[in-house]
């Protein structure tokens, strides 16, 4: 059987920690798991390594070295924990992370996208970030916020929200 090929986007917020969770429900389902992070999720939340060793592939967070495989393509995309930044820029039409560069492309040729945001009330109340979801959805994205999805939480409450962050809401979302 053709493997189905879903990127996994990784973000710099609290559920980044925990993304081995995703990675299992999604190949529960039967996905083959390809995970792209952005400098700040590494930084501050990431085992490259265990990655590798979860999904049987090399996490990448920027273009390929030489030598290095190709990605194949995705038939499918989440993005989570997605971050207030991520959100805007990717809206915005900013490219400067290749989280940023391959979302802009995937939106572009129509792959299904789903958007698991990890955000407190504070930055969800945030005009910007109101703006940016709307044109999102307006390009066919599914942004995974509010009933159903993430539930913004209140400021300094992000521990507790890690905990029951919903990653199996953005794997029903793409079956
Ligand atoms: C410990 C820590 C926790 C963070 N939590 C969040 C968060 O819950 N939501 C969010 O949008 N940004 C959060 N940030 C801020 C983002 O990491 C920051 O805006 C960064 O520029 C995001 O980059 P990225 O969107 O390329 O991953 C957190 C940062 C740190 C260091």
């Amino acid at each position: 059987m053709t493997e189905r090929v879903l990127y996994l986007m990784i973000c710099g917020a609290g559920p980044a920690s925990h993304v081995d969770v995703a990675i299992k429900l999604a190949q529960e389902a039967g996905w083959s798991v390809y995970c792209i992070a952005t400098p700040s999720a590494v930084e501050h939340f990431l085992d490259l390594d265990e990655l590798h060793q979860l999904t049987g592939h090399p996490a990448r967070t920027g273009y390929k070295s030489q030598g290095q495989p190709s990605l194949p393509p995705a038939d499918a995309v989440i993005v989570a924990p997605a971050t207030y930044n991520t959100i805007n820029k990717w809206a915005a039409g900013i490219a400067d992370t290749y989280v940023l560069t391959q979302l802009a492309e995937l939106t572009g040729l129509g792959v299904p996208i789903a958007v698991l945001p990890f955000v407190n009330t504070a930055l969800a109340n945030n005009a910007a970030l109101y703006r940016s979801v709307e044109a999102l959805r307006a390009s066919g994205v599914r942004v995974l916020l509010g009933s159903g999805g993430f539930e913004p939480h209140p400021p300094r409450q992000g521990h507790r929200a890690v905990a029951d962050y919903p990653w199996h809401s953005a794997i029903n979302a793409l079956s």
